[in-house]
């Protein structure tokens, strides 16, 4: 048996013994149960029932076996309490049909927690209320990541449609960022309130700005968020984001979480003392045969046993189709290791 407790060791930086690990599952398609309890309901009528997001959140520790829980919602969901009409589309994924590009959207409005039938706060409760000793993850899109949705109206991976609105009306950019900055911190503040003991930032499309764009987002929109959740527990995850590596480290998040693309190690002793590290196997190894998989996570925790403050973690979501077994096979491979 795993300890539950080795997550929030590496959190608060204590002395643990066994490598903690999770997964985001975007969705936990992968999970014969999720599409069970999902039926034939869309994540935006799941996400209205607190119970079946209760469950659905807490699958992967009963079946998995990993240390930590992420609460089932997604990051766009707050964006209808901001007046943006949002839909799931198989194969496409999130679509808003009155984007800004669209021309249909004249006001951003402020979002309202309270308003906000998505957020996922009484299932925060009822997790916390079931499952006191698990401890559970509460998240929010980075601000740039968000608004290229708003911007674009779906994926816009490359921020080709967001770069070219930063160059185009840096006044509109500006007051799109400052709307959805101002809506995230509200967003974790209530589920750190619910009792989420720590939480994620997926600015997964971040990686696609230059340097000095990314400068510029930090200093005026990202840094709010870890100087408002003050002395609770975070961690910032973004994707092809090597380039900004030495911006990253003075965010004050608690960890940074990093994609394959980066060399993980070689941040021991470059992030400031006390920053941990979460990362970084390909997700598409996890379905690549067991004997790839298990050299490359071995390779990863061998390499990070000397970092104080480490979770071992995919560079991105778990693949939907991939094989249960192989994702309980690398959680014990990383449980084997004694620190
Ligand atoms: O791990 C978890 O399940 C926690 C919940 C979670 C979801 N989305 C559920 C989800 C989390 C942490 C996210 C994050 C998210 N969502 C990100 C950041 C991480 C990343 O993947 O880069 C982004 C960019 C989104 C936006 C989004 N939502 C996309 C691109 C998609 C399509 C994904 C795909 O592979 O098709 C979604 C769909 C989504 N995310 C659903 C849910 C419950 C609906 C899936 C379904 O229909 O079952």
């Amino acid at each position: 048996m795993c300890n539950k407790n080795n997550f929030l060791a590496a959190i608060e930086g204590n002395d643990h013994e066994k490598v903690p690990v999770w997964f985001m599952r975007q969705a936990g398609r992968y999970l014969p149960k999720y599409h069970e309890l999902r039926k034939n309901r869309s994540i935006m009528e799941i996400t209205l029932d607190p119970n079946t997001v209760e469950e659905i959140s807490y699958l992967p520790v009963n079946e998995i076996g990993v240390d930590a829980s992420i609460i089932f919602s997604d990051i766009l969901l707050p964006v209808e309490t901001m007046g943006f009409t949002l839909h799931y589309e198989d194969g496409k994924g999130p679509m808003i049909s009155n984007s800004v590009l669209s021309g249909q959207n004249s006001k951003i409005m402020d979002y309202e927690p309270a308003a906000d039938p998505y957020l996922p706060v009484e299932a925060v409760r009822l997790f916390k209320s079931r499952h006191p000793s698990t401890p559970l993850i509460g998240f929010c899109g980075g601000p740039v990541t968000v608004a290229s949705y708003l911007i674009k109206g779906e994926s816009d991976g490359d921020l080709a449609a967001t770069r070219s609105l930063m160059y185009r009306k840096p006044d509109v950019y500006r007051r799109i960022l400052r709307h959805v900055t101002d809506a995230m911190i509200l967003l974790l503040k209530s589920q750190i309130s619910a009792g989420c003991d720590v939480v994620q930032i997926f600015d997964s499309w971040a990686g696609s700005m230059s340097r000095d764009q990314f400068q510029q987002y930090r200093e005026n929109f990202l840094s709010d968020i870890f100087t408002e959740l003050g002395s609770s527990r975070s961690i910032y995850f973004s994707t092809s984001s090597w380039h900004l590596v030495d911006q990253l480290k003075e965010l004050g998040a608690t960890f940074l979480s990093m994609d394959w693309r980066s060399d993980l190690s070689s941040l021991i002793g470059v992030v400031r003392s006390g920053t941990g590290l979460q990362g970084n196997l390909d997700p598409v190894l996890s379905q690549s045969g067991s004997q790839a998989c298990e050299t490359e996570t071995r390779r990863i925790v061998d390499s990070m046993l000397d970092q104080d403050g480490y979770i071992f973690n995919l560079g991105h979501g778990v693949l939907p189709g991939t094989d249960p077994g192989t994702l309980r096979d690398i959680v014990n491979i990383v449980h084997s290791y004694s620190r």
